[in-house]
């Protein structure tokens, strides 16, 4: 019986976590949805941008994404985030 409620549960959230995948074009979206009401992408190319590594980038983007911008973002999704982030600006 148990079996048969896990086995369900997990054929319905299958398809979910396999779209569930770390994504460019998904960060940018969240990002311009959530995260220009304070600062444009300006502050990502200033010359004395205060974020210098990576690991810096992805506590900046945590911070700003639970303080402010009160973001509810997956793990995967802020992931998406940074991943655009950096593509584009920070180039780490
Ligand atoms: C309520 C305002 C607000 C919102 C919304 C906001 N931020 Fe910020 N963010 C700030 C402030 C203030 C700073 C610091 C700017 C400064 O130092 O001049 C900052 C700085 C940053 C920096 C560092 C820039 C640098 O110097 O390299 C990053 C990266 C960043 N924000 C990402 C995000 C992301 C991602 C989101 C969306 C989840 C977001 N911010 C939403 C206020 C906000």
């Amino acid at each position: 019986m148990k079996l048969t409620v896990l086995l369900i549960c997990l054929i319905c959230t299958a398809p979910v976590y396999a779209e569930d995948k770390i994504s460019t074009k998904h960060g940018e979206t969240l990002h311009d949805e959530k995260c220009l009401n304070c600062h444009t992408s300006k502050v990502y190319t200033r010359e004395d941008r205060t974020v210098k590594t990576l690991n810096a980038l992805s506590n900046q983007v945590n911070n700003c994404m639970k303080g402010p911008a009160k973001a509810e973002w997956t793990e995967i999704e802020t992931r998406s985030v940074i991943h655009y982030l950096n593509q584009k600006f920070y180039k780490f």
